[in-house]
Order: structure tokens, then sequence, then C-alpha cells
């Protein structure tokens, strides 16, 4: 019989739901109207994606028209970063140490341009400083983009606490969060947060790839960045991914309908997964804090002695699949900027795994990995010239 595989790689991009393919088919084949177009398969289409704008709207207590559908999450990011910094043309971008590549590279070309970058530090477990973020606020402080939950280790910020801090320093600031990983896993209010810009991006969340949404206040001024059609109130020109869109919505809708019961499910498994690395393995480090404000989904551990890039190799000849640390930096063996900045040697940094679950990860597959994992950390630490003992 063919082994099953286990998925432990919800972080990079996760199974589509049967729900949302379902959604999704009859807008390949019979809605397959252009949203622009004025006959009835233009209308389908539009209505199609006017509901999906409310759909997702309500997740995070925003207005319809405050959702613009985009391609995914690096470009909400580079929409709402550089749409921001251009709109503002000079000043102040407020950031952190541990961005996802989408956020950091596009502050890092702005401040090439000019715009003057500060990055804040993290404590140990991830957490911004925010007395740092307090005094870094000037009257020039044009944007605050800072991460939910990191995409690496799991810590969620206080977005709520942030964004007051922001607006009572200068409500002229613009408060971006990127939600990637955070969305429909933990509650976003976009009012009481006091956020002007939020990036979502469909394929975390059991829906497809290649879709996206960043949610814009009312009011707040963006350059765009496509040049073409008026689609998407003049924010993001091109025809729209109609499919995808349905998708992304029946996807939030899903998750946010049994929110309580998957994030409980997920945070079940997640803390028996670590309990049961710290008490069977000897030499570990988990990454990031423990308890709520860990994003529900998330493990990560150092194993010290041997390599993140063997032991993977080793999963996966099981049939388990992890990362070594976010999706986009595993193809690069230069140590993770976000374990630096949580103060972690490289060498140890070089011995880490991510374990990302999702609500369909189930209890016999963390056992296995629970009775997998130990015996193959054993083995590598054996034949490893760093490990102390040999
Ligand atoms: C925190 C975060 N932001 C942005 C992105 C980019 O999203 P996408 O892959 O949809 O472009 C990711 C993807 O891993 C992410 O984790």
């Amino acid at each position: 019989m063919a082994k099953k595989s286990i998925y432990l790689d919800n972080s990079a991009t996760t199974r589509v739901a049967d729900e949302v393919v379902a959604a999704i088919l009859p807008y390949f084949t019979e809605n397959y109207g252009n949203p622009s177009s004025l006959h009835e398969f233009g209308r389908n289409a539009k209505a199609a994606i006017d509901n999906a704008r409310k759909t997702i709207a309500k997740t995070i207590n925003a207005r319809d028209e405050e959702i613009i559908f985009t391609s995914g999450g690096t470009e909400s990011d580079n929409i709402a970063i550089f749409g921001a910094a251009k709109a503002r043309g000079a000043g102040r971008i407020i950031t952190t140490k541990i961005e996802h590549p989408a956020v950091k590279n596009t502050v890092k070309e702005l401040e090439n341009e000019g715009f003057d970058v500060v990055r804040l530090d993290v404590d140990k477990e991830g957490f911004v400083n925010l007395e740092q973020l307090e005094s870094a606020i000037t009257d020039t402080t044009i944007l605050v983009s800072i991460i939910h939950a990191n995409n690496e280790i799991g810590t969620i910020q206080d977005i709520e606490k942030i964004g007051n801090i922001v607006k009572s320093k200068n409500p002229n600031t613009y408060f971006h969060v990127d939600s990637v990983q955070s969305y429909t896993k933990i509650p976003i209010d976009v009012d009481a947060a006091k956020v002007d810009l939020l990036s979502m991006a469909s394929h975390k969340i059991h829906g497809p790839k290649g879709v996206g949404a960043l949610y814009v206040r009312d009011g707040t001024r963006l350059s765009t960045l496509q040049l073409g059609g008026p689609q998407e109130k003049n924010k993001r020109a091109g025809t729209e991914n109609v499919p995808g869109i349905v998708g992304f919505a029946k996807a939030a809708e899903i998750n946010m309908a049994d929110f309580y019961k998957h994030t409980e499910k997920m945070t079940h498994l997640r803390d028996k997964l670590i309990a049961n690395i710290e008490e069977k393995i000897p030499d570990v480090i988990l990454n990031g804090p423990k308890g709520d404000k860990r994003n529900p989904n998330n493990v990560n551990f150092s194993f010290k002695y041997i390599e993140g890039e063997s032991i993977l190799l080793h999963l996966d000849l099981e049939g388990i699949a992890v990362s070594t640390g976010s999706a986009c930096s595993s193809k690069n063996l230069k140590p993770s900027h976000v374990l630096a900045a949580i103060g972690l040697p490289v060498d140890v940094s070089h011995g880490s795994i991510r374990f990302t679950l999702s609500r369909y990860t189930t209890e016999e597959e963390i056992n296995q990995v629970i009775n997998i994992l130990p015996g193959i950390i054993e083995k590598l630490r054996a034949l490893s010239p760093l490990n102390k003992s040999n």
C-alpha cells in the first residue's frame, strides 16, 4: 500500500478545500464573463466578485468598498508599501527586523530611493519593542508596517496596541499589517486596531493560489503601481481573477464559520507536538513564544548540532513534509534573518525546522511525527561532527 504523506508545511501553502474547488468550477465553464462587460455574462461575474468582497470585508470588520483583490500576499504588500510611500513622496518608514521578504525587500528598495527607514528590534520570543516604536514615530513618519503573525516562528504582535501607539503619536502615519499568516486564524478588527492597510492571501487558507486582497481604509492615499484599466477602484488595474476571488471568499467563509473549532484543534495539536519534542529530544530550542501569543498552526524548533536540511530530507523519506525556514528562504542557505533577530546563534539556527499545521492535520499524524522524529535526530547527531559527544 502506498505510504500516506503527512503535510506539515501549511505556512508555505495549503490544500484547497473540496467546497472551494466546487465553488470555483462554474466560473471557468459557465460564468466566465469579464466583470467589466455589460452583458449578462459580465454581470454574473461582477455579482460574484461583489459578493466575495462582502464576504472578505465582513471577516475583518471592514466596508465592502475597502477591499481590493490582488494576485496574492506579495502584491498586496507591494501595493500597500510602495503605494503609500509614493503617494506621500518622502519621509520615515518604520518596520521590523522580522518581516517576510515581500515587505523586507520592498522597504529596502524605498530606502535605496531615499526614504528614511527604521527597523525595530524584537525580543528573544519575537515581540516588537514598543518603546522603540513609540520613540521612532516622528512628524515625518509616513508608514508603519508590521507583520501580524510571523511566518517562521509564529509570534503574534499586539496590533491593537501598536495601532493605538501609531495613531496617538502621529495620526497622519499609515498603519500597514501583513496578515498573510494570521488571516482567519487570529481575530482581526481593522477599526479596533486602527489599521489603514492589511494584506491577505488565499492560498494560505485553503483557497487557490494567485489571489489575495488588500484592505485600504477609506481616504488612504495610494499611488498605483500597475497602469491599465479602472478595475478595483483604480487601485489595481487588470481583469479580475474571478474563479480565484470566488474561491478565496469561499475559503474565508468556511474558516470563519468554524473559527473556534479549527483554531482549538490546531492549538491542541501544536501544543502536543511542542510538549513531546521538548520531552523526548534533548538539546532543542523552541523558537517563538508558547501559549496564545503563538499562531495556532506554528511549531519551530532548533535541534542543536545538526542541519535542518538533513532533518527535512529524512522526514521527507518518511513521507513527512516540513520546512527549514520560511518557504521563500529555504532555497538559499543564508541563516534566517528572523532567527538572527531573536538572537539565535548562526550554527543553532541552521538546525531549525518549521512544522505548520492546518485544520486537516490529525492527531494520528502528529503521533506519527512524535514517534519518528526522535530516532531521526538521534541518528543524525550520532554522525554529526558538531555533536559535543562525538
Ligand atoms: C507573512 C507573509 N507575507 C507575505 C507572503 C507572500 O504571500 P504570497 O505567497 O501570496 O505572495 C507570505 C508567504 O509566505 C507570508 O508568509
